[in-house]
């Protein structure tokens, strides 16, 4: 796992954006796997701006959201569909027959949820999946003792996670309480992950993921299996790391063609 420490969210965001626009300048036919929550939306701002100001072209690229609320018609504002349209796709020149979310209204869940898994394969896999991270150590919408291989399928959201999801909806009553999210074997054959955590109430998860056992516990975990996992924290949320001082140093030292830059 490559840990990289940046001062603030703003810096870790920007380089992330910037991870990101390097695999569609060298493949602009990428597949990207993307994600919801507060965390990428600064990222989603820079790949914007990049777009803008200096010509970053995703008319050839596809994306394929992580995970959407059961029950939300793509249309409603809290939906992950609607998420996307407003804070990334409608701004940038990707052609919208190209972004996937899964549908959380299909007729037979479990058939957009097989259907899913092979719209992926037949787009060639994913390039570079974007992450966040829950609070209580969940990817996509795999919570926490979920199987550490599982594909596309209906998770049931903890309380945890509803807790924290709860303030756009007013209420936790009027929060959807199942999501149909790529699973962790499904995440884990992305060929590059990349994985953003901020802020102080992700200093356990961050913990759990990078440096503690590998465990269904903590879903995240599951990205110490990836080859080529990226984990970009601020120093709020890397603050529990015990070897915090050795991601410096390696970040520090790398050779040329390592660096993100
Ligand atoms: C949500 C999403 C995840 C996201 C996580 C963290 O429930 N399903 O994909 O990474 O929780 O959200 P945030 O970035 O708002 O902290």
């Amino acid at each position: 796992m490559e840990v990289l420490i940046r001062d603030n969210p703003d810096a870790g965001c920007i380089l992330g954006a910037k991870i990101i626009a390097r695999v569609v300048r060298e493949k602009p036919d990428a597949v990207l796997g993307l994600a919801t929550g507060r965390t990428p939306l600064r990222l989603y701002q820079e790949l914007i701006r990049l777009h803008r100001e200096e010509g970053l072209d995703f008319s050839k690229v596809t994306t394929f959201n992580l995970d959407e609320y059961v029950g939300l018609p793509p249309d409603h504002v809290q939906s992950y569909r609607y998420f996307m349209d407003e804070n990334l796709f409608r701004h940038i020149n990707i052609d919208r027959r190209r972004t996937h979310v899964p549908n959380g209204i299909a007729a037979d869940l479990h058939e957009e949820c097989r259907d899913y898994e092979r719209r992926i394969a037949d787009a060639g896999g994913i390039d570079i999946q974007l992450l966040g991270l829950g609070r209580n150590g969940h990817i996509g919408f795999n919570e926490p003792t979920g199987s550490l291989r599982s594909r596309t399928w209906i998770k049931i959201l903890s309380e945890q996670t509803l807790r924290d999801n709860s303030e756009v909806f007013g209420s936790l009553e009027a929060m959807p309480k199942h999501a149909i999210t790529m699973g962790i074997g499904t995440i884990l054959d992305a060929r590059r992950c990349l994985l953003l955590a901020f802020g102080p109430a992700k200093v356990r998860a961050v913990e759990h993921m990078v440096e503690g056992p590998l465990s269904a516990i903590c879903p995240g975990s599951a990205l110490q299996l990836h080859p080529r996992a990226t984990v970009v924290l601020d120093e709020n949320s890397a603050a529990g790391l015990r070897y915090a001082d050795h991601y410096r140093w390696i970040d520090r030292h790398k050779l040329d063609w390592q660096r993100h830059q």
